[in-house]
């Protein structure tokens, strides 16, 4: 078995929700760096227009495969296939995620339901799936796109921001679990970046284009960053400020 870790060209990175967006850019960014990779999610067609793209421009090895993350067993099913494709993973990437903007009791539980289970729900699977083949392996790191949602509760984003509040929390009880481990744990709290899941919004402050986004992200997961706003600035200092507004402000910016 190859040990990728001994070889930084060669480290394979695991993506769920690698058909758009995000996902999508991160495995560009990847590629062009030298990345190995394994892309998944449910629009396999997507995946394999995205794995002859990266295979003609950076001659990089691409795995795709199918996945649904609200198929608990199948999320460990589709690390494992990859893990023993390339030999071994060195980064696993929980990104795959969806949002509504809609304001409670107007939302319909169906999507409520739906979201907690891809993002909540699809991110956990992905994490202890990873953590599983990391500690059997002896190195690795997890990195959440979690968002700058899960910090406070907003108007339209009660289900997503719960969502991704969860998301961030189940990541820092991982990284204190995983302290005294040779494995490495990344948050990363994006704010608005040009993507399929946003582009419907009316508003859309402080947006930064997808290839921007992409690159942000990747530089910090490079970097082994614990947890970060996406771009750090101005977010860090605007999910501070939104933990102080006092109720009655935000009820009326709504
Ligand atoms: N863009 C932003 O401004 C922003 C800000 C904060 C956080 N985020 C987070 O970033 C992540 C990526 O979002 P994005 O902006 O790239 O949105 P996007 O363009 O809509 O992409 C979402 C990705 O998630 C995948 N996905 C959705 N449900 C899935 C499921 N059940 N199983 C597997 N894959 C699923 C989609 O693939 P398929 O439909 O092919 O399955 C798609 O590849 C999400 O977690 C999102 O919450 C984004």
């Amino acid at each position: 078995m190859t040990n990728s870790k001994n070889n930084p060209k060669t480290e394979t990175v695991f993506i769920t929700g690698a058909s758009s967006g995000l996902g999508q850019q991160m495995a560009i960014e990847f590629a062009r760096r030298g990345y190995q990779l394994a892309l998944t999610a449910r629009r396999l067609e997507n995946l394999e227009q995205l794995k002859a793209k990266l295979e003609a421009e950076y001659q990089t090895a691409v795995l795709i495969r199918a996945l649904d993350v609200t198929e608990f067993d199948d999320v460990k099913a589709a690390l494992e296939e990859a893990r023993q494709h390339f030999g071994s993973l060195d980064k696993i990437i929980a990104n795959a995620g969806i949002g509504y903007s809609q304001r409670i009791g107007k939302l319909s539980f169906e999507k409520v339901k739906a979201t907690i289970d891809t993002n909540v729900l699809g991110c956990m699977a992905t994490i202890d799936a990873a953590v599983s083949l990391f500690k059997a392996q002896g190195f690795g790191h997890i990195i959440a796109v979690s968002s700058v949602a899960g910090y406070r509760g907003l108007p339209g984003g009660g289900a997503y921001g719960a969502s991704k509040a969860a998301v961030s929390h189940y990541v820092e009880a991982l990284r204190a679990e995983l302290y005294f481990k040779p494995i490495d744990v990344t948050l990363l709290c994006p704010g608005y970046i040009d993507t399929p899941i946003n582009q419907a919004a009316r508003s859309r402050p402080f947006c930064i284009p997808v290839e921007k986004g992409g690159r942000l992200l990747v530089d910090l997961i490079e970097r082994k960053v614990k947890r970060s706003t996406v771009p750090r600035w101005p977010w860090a200092l605007v999910v501070r400020l939104l933990a102080w507004l006092p109720v009655a402000l935000i009820a009326r910016m709504a």
